[in-house]
């Protein structure tokens, strides 16, 4: 489906019934990540994975800050004539669901942050971003795909799974080049959000795969330090995309966690 949000078009799916649950992609993928969720989480609630602007089937549509993004997340909202929804973010995806509390917050139900950290950006890590933008306009997105895929994956997954790897890279390697570089330009002008931590009063839980190298434990411990009442959970054998690498365990502990804003 295709809504149009103030000056451009966003794609998202919308399917079950039941308590909604928004699905924020990381970079640079899309919605189609949230696949193995959808496909779980469809009997018990209504899924909305979101293609962020310049993703997906969402045109590219400059200029590019995670304060957009989730204002065309509460724009899907709006159009869909949901109240409140619960949001997963998984790695941009929680950065979003940050700015998304931040703007929106009487819109967020509850929050799953997987893989993800509320810190902004180093100086070396946004003088990385702006490399990263070079390469993409000169290279195309199949160098962003060769330069970030082996760190995106856990060692069990790269070892093991191939077939995931391979879907992964593909994905990269299709992405639009000018929503890449949105999204790069959107997270090196992030703000830390450790001042929005203890604002957090939905319930929290907070997802990391043991092998993540790129938001590591570390982080999630910190991000479960900072929230009042957050759990975490964290996935043996699953890297940075937990979601795609241990899809049953990881819809496990999200079923567990709707089920208990369900029924308290
Ligand atoms: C992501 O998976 O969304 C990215 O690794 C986030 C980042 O580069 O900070």
């Amino acid at each position: 489906m295709i809504t149009l949000v103030g000056d451009t078009e966003i794609a998202f799916d919308d399917i079950g019934s039941g308590i909604a649950v928004v699905l924020l992609h990381a970079f640079p993928l899309n919605r189609t990540m949230w696949e193995p969720q959808v496909g779980a989480l469809v009997a018990e609630c209504r899924c909305i994975p979101i293609d962020f602007r310049g993703f997906g089937e969402s045109p590219h549509a400059p200029p590019y800050s995670m304060d957009r993004y989730a204002d065309d997340v509460a724009g899907v909202l709006d159009s869909l004539q949901i109240e409140q929804a619960v949001v997963v973010g998984l790695s941009m995806g929680g950065y979003v669901a940050f700015a998304l509390w931040r703007r929106h917050r009487h819109r967020v139900r509850g929050l799953v942050l997987a893989d993800t950290r509320f810190t902004a950006d180093t100086p070396e890590g946004a003088s990385r971003r702006r490399q990263m933008i070079d390469l993409v306009r000169t290279q195309g997105s199949i160098a962003i795909a060769n330069a970030q895929i082996a760190s995106l994956m856990g060692a069990t997954t790269r070892e093991k799974r191939p077939d995931i790897y391979d879907a992964v890279h593909r994905t990269i390697a299709q992405a639009p080049v000018e929503g890449i570089a949105g999204a790069l330009e959107a997270m090196l002008g992030r703000p830390d959000s450790a001042p929005v931590l203890p604002t957090i009063t939905v319930p929290t839980l907070i997802v990391v795969g043991e092998e993540d190298t790129i938001t590591p434990i570390a982080d999630a411990r910190a991000l479960q330090a900072g929230i009042p009442g957050s759990r975490l959970e964290v996935l043996s054998q699953a890297g940075h995309l937990s979601n795609l690498e241990r899809p049953a365990a990881f819809n496990t502990v999200v079923t567990e966690f709707l089920a208990s804003l369900i029924y308290n």
